[in-house]
């Protein structure tokens, strides 16, 4: 026990998970009880409804995968795809090489594009590799791609996937919640999201919701899902009317993701991805102002995933570490590609408030200026509080 009281509260800025709200925390720790219980079963129906708000569908197959965000990943492949089944995948990152990698191994027939990372696809790009190639039974893509900082144009690129008769896959693991993600306005077949970013909760949990063709494509498949864990024709089972036992769900991470679900629909969602704007903006004037770089095209930035080209000379390791020693304030390293030049600086859900963005940015340029790389200590700060004073009219920046 000694030892869990000691743990440090850190800033969570990194790519997730994020801060977590002390009644996402509360409520994980609520009495554990069955997961056959009705008390406990009104739990699963009120969050899948706050789910479906969330990814603004209205998809009856909608459910938190029990599992990470890999989970909800692999949910979505091994689901929609029997061997032999052509699917492409769009890969501008380390997410779209994993999804591609869970395809490969579901015995899929899989066929890649990808953009240099930071950049994004064109619709046109897709389409090409659809007639040249396809047509395709589903087309995988990630609409917020971690690793890089760049959000690919999902809504114009579900359309060409729909054009051809395929079914739209997206990942949307560190979106939703922080951006606008419109599964049925985008006409989105399969969608996998996670607990710990923009939803604010503990990692554990990938909410995915899939449309009415999907679901026909699930529950008409030749051969059985190959993972028997993951078969939503069995996991549907227990989420549906007939409450049969299938696997035990995780009670209190259930709990907690209700709270988080519920502080995220009382904030509302147009206002919460306008927060992760206004705070993106701020953090972004004051990451240039320290002489800071962005990877991702300037025209697609995520808000809540701010990835920059560590400055020439810097240890980056050093200062990652610095900053959790010395401020609490964890901030991600690059990643793939990236790894040892870049930094991954994440401002989601409950760590997207002035707070971080200002301690992050004070601390960095302590760092920066103790090791010569910029004059001025104050300098992020200082154009931080520009960024919020011109959002000054706007009555949600905190
Ligand atoms: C875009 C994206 N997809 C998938 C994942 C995998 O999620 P998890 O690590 O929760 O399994 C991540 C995790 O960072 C991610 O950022």
């Amino acid at each position: 026990m000694d030892k869990l009281r000691a743990i440090d509260s850190r800033m969570l800025m990194g790519p997730g998970p994020s801060d977590v709200s002390p009644r996402v925390l509360e409520a994980l720790g609520c009495p554990t009880i069955g997961h056959l219980d009705p008390q406990f079963l009104t739990f699963l129906d009120d969050t899948r409804d706050m789910l479906r708000v969330i990814f603004q569908t209205k998809n009856p197959l909608t459910l938190a995968v029990s599992g990470t965000g890999s989970a909800g990943m692999e949910t979505c492949v091994v689901n929609l795809i029997e061997p032999g089944d052509k699917m492409l995948v769009c890969i501008a990152g380390v997410f779209g090489m994993r999804m591609a990698e869970v395809a490969k191994r579901t015995g899929a027939d899989v066929t890649t594009i990808n953009v240099p990372w930071g950049q994004v696809f064109d619709e046109d790009q897709v389409a090409g590799a659809i007639d040249k190639h396809g047509p395709f039974k589903v087309v995988g893509i990630v609409h917020a791609e971690t690793s890089t900082g760049a959000a690919q144009p999902l809504k114009e690129i579900c359309k060409v996937v729909h054009d051809s008769g395929g079914l739209a896959l997206a990942d949307t693991v560190t979106s939703l919640g922080g951006m606008q993600v419109s599964v049925d306005g985008w006409k989105i077949d399969a969608c996998y999201s996670g607990t710990q970013k923009c939803l604010s909760c503990p990692p554990g949990l990938s909410p995915v919701t899939f449309s009415p063709a999907a679901q026909e494509v699930i529950t008409n498949r030749k051969v059985p899902v190959q993972s028997w864990y993951l078969d939503l024709n069995l996991v549907c089972q227990y989420w549906g009317s007939e409450r049969v036992y299938h696997h035990t769900a995780p009670i209190n991470m259930s709990y907690a993701l209700y709270a988080a679900c519920r502080l995220l629909l009382e904030e509302g969602l147009q206002p919460r991805w306008r927060r992760h704007m206004v705070h993106h903006q701020a953090l972004k004037g004051g990451l240039e102002a320290l002489g800071m770089r962005y990877l991702a095209d300037p025209d697609h930035q995520l808000p809540m995933l701010n990835a920059v080209a560590a400055p020439d000379g810097v240890d980056e390791a050093s200062v990652r570490s610095r900053l959790l020693n010395e401020f609490n304030i964890e901030i991600g390293a690059g990643l793939g590609e990236h790894k040892g030049k870049a930094w991954r600086i994440g401002i989601m859900g409950e760590s997207c408030t002035r707070r971080h963005v200002e301690a992050c940015l004070g601390a960095l340029g302590l760092i920066l200026s103790e090791q010569g790389v910029t004059g001025d200590a104050e300098a992020g700060v200082a154009a931080a509080s520009a960024s919020y004073s011109a959002w000054q009219a706007e009555p949600t920046a905190e």
